[in-house]
């Protein structure tokens, strides 16, 4: 499932944050690529131990972890600290995999991508290019959002990112371990999740709310892994 999460920054903190991470120093984005990711990826990325990075980064998790479509969505179990990237004159990231574990810096935990996000500093109408074009079982979506608003993609995903042919695209990236690994059924459960919201708001007295809410907190309890 893709899912755009809208308006995880209100714009004065979004303009604040993406003030600081433009003054910030960066590197060759080839730092924390694997083996394949490195020949084909060609970006600037902050160093994850930047203090802007880890601030803003920290305040990009705490948004999201109060934001109900994506608790709903990701049923997330463990958040990487969020990074950041940008791409100009040309700089693209061809077709790859994201690696299947990262390490949590400074932690040493281990943790699985069941998720990818990217969250857009820059809006669509300041670069020309720069998509991420994700490929699914229906094909190839191409994403481009507003500032201050993310995409949840499937972790499973190939992926790229089309060469920026006019000003900066300015992104930041993480993985989500989510309590259910399984695309298919983490999109059932919030399927099932937003039409019993949708019931609850239209008929909050109807007793299949109360017996629809035990099913699903049921099926989380079968599959969720802790
Ligand atoms: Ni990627």
């Amino acid at each position: 499932m893709l899912l755009e999460i809208p308006t995880i920054l209100p714009p004065d903190q979004l303009a604040a944050a993406r003030k600081a991470i433009e003054a910030a120093d960066w590197i060759d984005g080839r730092a924390t690529a694997g083996h394949q990711g490195a020949r084909v990826k060609d970006n600037q990325q902050l160093p994850v131990d930047h203090p802007v990075a880890r601030q803003v980064g920290e305040q990009i998790a705490r948004a999201l972890m109060a934001n109900p479509l994506f608790l709903s969505a990701a049923l997330p179990l463990h958040v990487l600290p969020p990074m950041f990237n940008r791409y100009t004159d040309g700089q693209n990231f061809g077709t790859h995999v994201d690696g299947a574990i990262r390490t949590i810096p400074g932690t040493g935990h281990r943790m699985r991508t069941d998720l990818s996000c990217t969250f857009f500093f820059a809006g669509p109408e300041e670069y020309d290019g720069g998509e991420l074009i994700v490929e699914d079982t229906y094909g190839s979506k191409s994403v481009k959002l507003a500032a201050g608003h993310a995409i949840l993609y499937p972790g499973t995903s190939l992926h790229r990112v089309t060469p920026v042919t006019r000003g900066t695209r300015l992104c930041s990236f993480f993985w989500i371990q989510s309590l259910i690994r399984r695309d298919a059924q983490r999109t059932m459960l919030f399927e099932m999740d937003t039409a019993i919201q949708r019931l609850g708001v239209e008929s909050a007295l109807h007793p299949s709310v109360v017996q629809l809410t035990g099913v699903y907190h049921n099926l989380l309890r079968q599959w969720a892994q802790l």
